[in-house]
């Protein structure tokens, strides 16, 4: 995947030196991530890494104990989900947190409803502006008045996104997008990626996938028991090496201790 170029251009995130603990565990300990703008940054390790801890931080679910967050570069402060959203960053949930009895344009604007100058719902205007963003995602999405319930696991997960890109979202959190997807619908997903880099929204993709991190990402992040182990280029990098980061904690090139 094209490497981005990165000098002279401000990161979208940086997390600096993120710590967090639970009771006694270390959940996230001294991480230090960043995104840059038209990137895909990869967040790859086991169950318990803490990856999901360390992007809740981004999100506002969690507050970090110690470090910083700056964003476009400048010092941000997240204490809950609505900071997070009034700086451009949209979380898309594993589980996609859909309304499954309503359409495709009642999701897109859920809690946040198109009105008519009388304060109705203006259902006309949503489905509208829902078929005009969805020509550009995903244009085979013909599914406008059917609950989401009847949806492909990709046409949902186009739904989910075509709500972040709607509101503006700049930098996108996935939480293993792909998981639970067929061959088809991921490369769906592979191809809204693709489209949300070059409208260049930066994207944070959780996974525990080696080979979506290969073909979807710029760079991958590997944790292990919340530290980070390194961060590579995922050109610079085979699979085993990415491998060897998750399992042993040993970054390409340095000894394992
Ligand atoms: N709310 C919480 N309370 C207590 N422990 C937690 C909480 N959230 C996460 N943890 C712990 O933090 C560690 C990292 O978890 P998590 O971030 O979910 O890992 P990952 O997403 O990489 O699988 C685990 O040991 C987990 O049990
Ligand atoms: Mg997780």
């Amino acid at each position: 995947m094209a490497q981005v170029q990165k000098q002279g251009v401000t990161p979208l995130v940086e997390m600096r030196d993120i710590c967090i603990s639970f009771g006694g565990v270390h959940a996230v300990d001294h991480v230090s991530v960043d995104l840059y703008p038209g990137e895909v940054v990869g967040l790859l390790g086991h169950n318990g890494a803490g990856k999901s801890t360390l992007i809740k931080i981004l999100s506002g679910a969690y507050q970090a104990d110690s470090g910083e967050i700056h964003v476009r570069g400048k010092k941000a402060t997240i204490t809950n989900p609505r900071d997070a959203r009034a700086l451009k960053i949209e979380t898309i949930y594993q589980t996609l947190a859909l309304a499954d009895n309503l359409d495709a344009a009642s999701n897109l604007f859920l809690g946040r409803e198109l009105v008519t100058p009388l304060g109705l719902v203006d259902d006309d205007a949503m489905e509208a502006e829902t078929r005009k963003i969805m020509a550009k995602l995903n244009p085979n999405f013909k599914k406008f008045n059917d609950p989401v319930s009847a949806l492909s696991g990709g046409q949902r997960q186009s739904v989910a996104i075509a709500r972040a890109v709607y509101f503006d979202a700049q930098i996108l959190i996935m939480d293993e997008p792909t998981a639970a997807l067929g061959p088809h619908e991921t490369q769906m997903v592979s191809e809204l990626i693709e489209q949300l880099k070059a409208q260049g929204i930066g994207i944070f993709l959780i996974s525990h996938d080696i080979h979506d991190v290969m073909k979807l990402c710029d760079r991958a992040s590997v944790m292990k028991n919340g530290q980070l182990v390194g961060t590579v280029d995922v050109d610079d990098v085979t699979d085993d090496d990415l491998l060897g980061m998750i399992i042993l904690g040993k970054k390409p090139g340095v000894a394992a201790d």
